[in-house]
């Protein structure tokens, strides 16, 4: 693979995965406030979800510290190329944004259908990651790789507390209707999404990073990229992560690949 379409395919890769990772802790908020409303006095189960919330920041973040050293911006990659948007939208016939919490809230049968969603979701990542950190194009990137890395590692206890969730209510884990469904969507973003993206000339780039319309102060330590002609104002090194401090805010740490 030339060097300059290994790069565009990581720059399409990563803004699909930025992407995820940013709905991901933003739907996650949704899923929270159903859980306690539901059941307030289930700290467990709250406290994992909340967990759960805090690892997708911490990947996008990553991410944006990634593209960052690069010194550019995601791709404009829409909610078609989210994985949780279209698994929602199939399932609840809705999207994530428009779900019916109180529905949620007072439906078992619908706040389980969700738990289903979130856990396959978390599944198929964990294998998609298995997968990329076997290619020679992730492991070309020592920072890409290490991102990989951490997310195998959390993946797990993602879906853990759904499907604890499920198995306390006396639920099927998964249905092979809802697993078909699931693989389809990954197949459709795999084979033809990401393959019309790549070819696609003049694909936008993000001008702002995804989290600043809600006021994250976090928006503002990342460049608009070269671009936009600004110094990157993250102190250099590769391999630098970010990952939220206790406060929610982010601090930088040093890990080496
Ligand atoms: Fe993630
Ligand atoms: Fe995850």
């Amino acid at each position: 693979m030339s060097s300059c379409v290994r790069r565009r395919y990581l720059d399409l890769l990563g803004s699909i995965y930025i992407y995820n990772e940013h709905r991901g802790y933003t739907a996650i908020d949704r899923v929270i406030e159903v859980a306690k409303r539901r059941a307030p006095q289930d700290l467990h189960f709250i406290a994992a979800l909340t967990q759960h919330r805090a690892d997708e920041r911490k990947h996008y973040d990553m991410f944006r510290r990634w593209f960052s050293l690069r010194g550019t911006m995601p791709f404009a990659v829409d909610r078609t190329c989210g994985h949780i948007d279209r698994f929602v939208e199939i399932m609840f016939r809705s999207a994530i944004d428009d779900l019916d919490t109180q529905a949620l809230v007072t439906d078992d049968r619908l706040f389980a259908r969700l738990c289903r969603v979130v856990a396959l979701t978390e599944r198929r990542g964990y294998r998609q990651v298995e997968m990329l950190l076997r290619s020679a194009s992730i492991r070309s990137d020592p920072t890409l790789t290490k991102i990989f890395e951490i997310i195998e590692k959390d993946e797990p206890s993602h879906w853990a507390p759904y499907e604890a969730w499920l198995a306390r209510h006396g639920l099927r884990r998964s249905r092979w209707w809802e697993r078909v469904i699931d693989g389809f969507i990954h197949s459709e973003l795999l084979l033809l999404k990401l393959p019309l993206l790549f070819v696609r000339p003049g694909l936008p780039r993000r001008s702002r990073w995804a989290d600043a319309d809600a006021g994250d102060a976090t928006a503002q330590l990342a460049p608009a990229g070269r671009a936009a002609g600004s110094p990157d104002p993250v102190p250099a090194g590769i391999g630098s992560m970010v990952r939220p401090a206790d406060n929610g805010t982010v601090r930088h740490t040093e890990t080496t690949p």
